[in-house]
């Protein structure tokens, strides 16, 4: 697709986002005027107090909610002009998510799972089961290739849930609390891993965490209160 290839304009631009959620007669103002430029291949940290709007910037630059004003644009084309195919095609190669809890097909294996976004993108099955290899690989999960996931361990589920969310070698991955749910020690796999990704794969990467530790694989750190950026 001619959309989305590199550019000189910015990876991921936004322009005086704002979002208004309607709750009856109420209006919370969860984003109110971000203006955010990404320009280089980093992992970006977003902090914030919890309702700061953090959650709700992740959907919106991925395309799975719009918002209620102001613009996303990847590399240069705005997201509210694309037709409903371009926004799907946005969303499948372009962005990837992890959420906190890993979003796994528990009645698929962990090859099943990898390759379905492949399957949703049309590649062929020797291309898809070439990937998943590559993938298990680089992450040293290859003895999990035949697992049903719901054996797998917390920690495992989720280094899983990074594999199905870079299948398709998205130019953005979108973290939001990756490691809300993980020991100490799956912590520091994860964040070796999001390393990885962005350092191997040239992926960037918005990494939403309350936790220090964690952002300190950020080479950038933003903090949002009440929907507005702190610092850029
Ligand atoms: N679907 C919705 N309907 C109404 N209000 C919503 C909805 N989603 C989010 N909000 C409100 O928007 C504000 C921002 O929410 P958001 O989930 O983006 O915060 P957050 O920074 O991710 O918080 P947390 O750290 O707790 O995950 C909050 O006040 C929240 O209650
Ligand atoms: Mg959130």
């Amino acid at each position: 697709m001619q959309l989305f290839q590199e550019t000189n304009a910015p990876i991921i631009e936004t322009v005086n986002l704002h979002k208004i959620y309607r709750l009856g007669k109420t209006d919370v103002f969860a984003l109110q005027g971000i203006d955010l430029k990404i320009t280089e291949t980093k992992i970006i940290g977003i902090t914030g107090p919890s309702g700061a709007g953090k959650s709700t910037l992740l959907y919106i630059i991925g395309g799975l909610e719009a918002p209620t004003a102001g613009s996303v644009l990847c590399y240069g084309t705005s997201l509210e002009n694309l037709s409903f195919k371009e926004l799907a095609y946005y969303r499948r190669n372009i962005v990837g998510f992890i959420f906190q809890f890993h979003n796994l097909d528990p009645t698929l294996t962990v090859n099943e799972n990898i390759q379905l976004p492949m399957i949703f993108n049309g590649i062929s099955r020797e291309k898809r089961l070439k990937r998943v290899k590559e993938l298990l690989s680089e992450f040293n999960l290859q003895h999990l290739i035949n697992r049903p996931v719901t054996t797998l361990s917390a920690g495992e589920q989720q280094r899983i849930g990074i594999c199905v969310a870079v299948a398709n070698n998205p130019t953005l991955l979108l973290a939001d609390e990756p490691t809300g749910e993980l020991d100490s020690k799956n912590v520091e796999l994860v964040k070796e891993m999001l390393k990885a990704v962005n350092e191997d794969f040239g992926t960037t990467i918005l990494l939403v965490s309350h936790d220090k530790n964690v952002l300190d694989i950020s080479h950038h750190i933003i903090t949002l209160k009440d929907g507005k950026l702190l610092n850029t």
